[in-house]
């Protein structure tokens, strides 16, 4: 197939996102939340995959209510192959078809090197990697099977293309294979008109991460990257800052691309 041209399209039809389905994994809270807003606001139905089943449903009931659309949420953990597969089934099922697939399930890790277990080490991958592998896996077999084609976007980290401070091993091998995982797969799944792209965000404000304002300072002392803690742009970025991207990445709007990570870190790398 031949991924179409739609230069001649109007910008409201380019960003719009009606009529297509959307899994968001690890979208009851953060950066996945607001990327599942964003969706919904373009128009898509939206699965949310969470592990945290209760805030799932409130994230998928608040926002369906703000935007009139099909807001579903189903529990899933990245790290249960199982778990996954039956989340696309839903999708399916429930949504009617699946065009995009969000892989943004991730979880920190903390640990020095000496100290970094074995088991540790492969939880860690098990969710990050493994599990942005089998969804981008198991979109990819349901997006060929409809014939329509598709898009997955992998959340990264700047911790995907640079090292970061002491203790984060386990956390940057992890991403980094989501990068490069992001290019195989845009190589392997062209040629069915479905794209692979990743996001890297930088240090983003969320519920859940605040503390990250004082390990960005932490970090800038650590690498000499002095944008990491949150100066460059004069604020750390906010979970809408990765969401619009996302959205971008999930639009024909970014219709030629495939197999790049884009760096949402606000010029960190810069
Ligand atoms: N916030 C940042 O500064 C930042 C920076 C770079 C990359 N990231 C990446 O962005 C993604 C989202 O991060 P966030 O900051 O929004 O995190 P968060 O902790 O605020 O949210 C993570 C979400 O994933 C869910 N989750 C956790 N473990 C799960 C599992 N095993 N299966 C399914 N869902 C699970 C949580 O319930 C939550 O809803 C992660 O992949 C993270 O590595 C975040």
């Amino acid at each position: 197939m031949t991924i179409r041209d739609v230069s001649s399209k109007p910008l409201q039809e380019l960003i719009s996102l009606h009529g297509r389905s959307a899994v968001v994994t690890g979208a009851a809270w953060g950066l996945g939340r607001a990327t599942a807003r964003r969706l919904a606001e373009a128009g898509a139905s939206v699965l949310i995959a969470d592990l945290d089943e209760t805030k799932a449903a409130a994230t998928a009931s608040e926002l369906s209510q703000e935007f009139g659309g099909a807001v579903l949420s189903v529990k899933m953990d990245a790290g249960d192959p199982d778990a996954i597969i039956a989340a696309a089934d839903m999708a399916v099922r429930e949504l009617g078809s699946l065009d995009i697939w969000i892989n943004n399930a991730g979880i920190p890790s903390h640990v020095p090197l000496f100290e970094l277990s074995n088991a540790e080490f492969d939880k860690v991958q098990a969710i990050n990697l493994r599990g942005t592998f089998v969804g981008a896996r198991e979109a990819a077999r349901r997006m060929i099977a409809a014939g329509q084609g598709g898009v997955i976007v992998n959340v990264a980290s700047l911790a995907g293309v640079n090292g970061i401070a002491a203790g984060q091993a386990a956390y940057v091998a992890s991403k980094h294979g989501v990068v490069g995982l992001t290019r195989q797969m845009a190589i392997e799944l062209a040629p069915s008109d479905i794209r692979v792209l990743g996001i890297a965000p930088g240090v983003m404000l969320t519920e859940k991460t605040m503390f990250l304002a004082d390990v960005g300072k932490d970090m800038a002392q650590a690498t000499g990257i002095p944008g990491i803690g949150g100066g460059r742009l004069g604020r750390h970025g906010s979970a809408d800052d990765i969401a619009r991207a996302i959205l971008f990445c999930a639009s024909d709007m970014s219709m030629f691309m495939t197999g790049s990570t884009l760096l949402v870190d606000g010029g960190v790398l810069a």
